[in-house]
């Protein structure tokens, strides 16, 4: 996505402990082809050096509201609109007091009065600060105006307290960066009032209070669908097993464990427009997890007797009041890939299955790429390899089209 326009920010690094996250930061945004423009308060200068943030981000840094060659070169309000987002991590109490009350005493307040775009905060301070009633008001202020938060998080603080002011991680700064990019730049929103489900991840099913069965899905794919979802406007609802993945942005995230865990979480987000099943459910059970841990010094081998869990997806896509206008399955073969997708069409009920080859080499399960082929009654689709993120977009795209023309579900060209 965004070919031609690389996407940037403008970063501003304030005064914090935390502000040596900022530099990890900016090396995930300059991953992710983010451009990134840093400008350092004279407080983050205590804290992280112009050599350092320069040298990472690739980028002169701005720190003088006077500086004449700044000025010659590109004026604060240039400074301010050209990025496509203007973000402030890590966020003292202070900058967010002077934001919400329109002060602009120094560069990085004058950047943020003069901006005309999107302005996304991630607060760390210590938590009487953050819990201060100043603090909380001038947030819901800025709440009020558009500004998106993220974080802080609650844990032990560099001053020894605990509780919430932490700095977001990185990674998560990075989630909702992304998410806000794409909002301000897509402004296409074909999914906006529509709701969706998408499952994701593995389930764990318990042996006993310290083993579970498993499988290898990383929930990528499927965490990619719920973006992919919620970027085109969808209301999204991501209900995931076990992952090692930074929650989505602007997902309503519901974690679970186990099969029976998963479909009551799919049960409880209906009614649902769309759904997207790229869970990897475990077939099976354990019928009657033992309460104790089980013993290697009882007799022989632990025979463990199965029951099979229940078909998310067959349940989902079953006829009713509740069967969402699009339900989409995925089919993960080692070996004749359209042919047993066209089959667990039929036997799911579903409308698409996008199938994909997992055979030993393919490098989907774990990796971040994936070949998939659309399959539905009316014909099949194949998609070249790519990564995961822009295949859930594409998926994400099909939908939104389906979707404004209802009498082309599962017309597949
Ligand atoms: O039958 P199989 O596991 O190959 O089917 C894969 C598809 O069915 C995936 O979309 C998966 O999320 C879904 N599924 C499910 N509940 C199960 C098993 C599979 O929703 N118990």
């Amino acid at each position: 996505m965004g070919v031609g326009h690389q996407q940037s920010i403008l970063l501003i690094v304030t005064g914090g402990i935390a502000a040596y996250k900022s530099i990890e930061l900016i090396r995930r945004l300059r991953e992710e082809g983010i451009g990134v423009t840093p400008v350092l308060t004279a407080s983050g200068a205590e804290f992280v050096t112009p050599l350092s943030l320069a040298a990472i981000a690739g980028e002169k840094v701005y720190q003088d509201l006077f500086s004449l060659t700044d000025e010659t070169e590109m004026g604060h309000i240039e400074l301010s609109r050209r990025a496509d987002l203007v973000v402030v991590a890590p966020a003292t109490a202070n900058i967010l007091a002077k934001l919400t009350h329109g002060i602009a005493d120094d560069l990085a307040t004058t950047l943020l009065l003069a901006t005309d775009k999107p302005v996304l905060v991630a607060p760390a301070m210590n938590v009487r600060m953050w819990e201060h009633p100043a603090t909380q008001a001038n947030l819901a202020t800025l709440k009020s105006r558009g500004v998106t938060f993220v974080g802080p998080n609650s844990g032990e603080m560099a001053c020894g307290e605990f509780g919430p002011g932490r700095l977001a991680e990185p990674l998560e700064i990075l989630a909702g960066i992304q998410a806000a990019l794409s909002t301000a730049s897509s402004g296409r929103k074909p999914l906006e009032g529509r709701r969706a489900l998408v499952t994701s991840g593995p389930t764990h099913e318990p042996l006993d209070p310290v083993r579970f069965l498993g499988n290898r899905s990383s929930g990528r794919q499927g965490q990619a669908v719920a973006e992919a979802l919620r970027d085109l406007g969808a209301e999204v609802t991501l209900i995931s097993g076990p992952t090692h993945l930074t929650e989505p942005h602007g997902v309503t995230t519901v974690k679970i464990e186990t099969a029976l865990q998963m479909l009551a979480a799919c049960q409880g987000a209906l009614p649902v427009d769309i759904a997207v099943c790229a869970a990897a459910v475990a077939d099976w059970r354990p019928e009657k997890p033992s309460g104790q841990k089980i013993k290697k010094d009882g007799p022989g081998a632990p025979e463990i007797a199965m029951v099979q869990n229940p078909d998310i997806l067959a349940a989902l896509s079953k006829d009713g009041a509740d069967r969402p206008a699009l339900v989409v399955g995925f089919a993960a073969e080692t070996e004749k890939v359209l042919e047993h997708a066209r089959a667990k069409l039929r036997k799911k009920g579903c409308d698409w299955i996008l199938a994909n080859d997992v055979s030993d080499g393919s490098g989907t399960f774990g990796g971040s790429e994936n070949t998939l082929h659309l399959v539905h009654d009316a014909g099949e689709e194949s998609w070249p390899r790519m990564s995961k993120k822009d295949a859930a977009r594409r998926l994400a795209e099909k939908i939104a089209d389906t979707l404004a023309n209802p009498a082309v579900i599962g017309e597949i060209e």
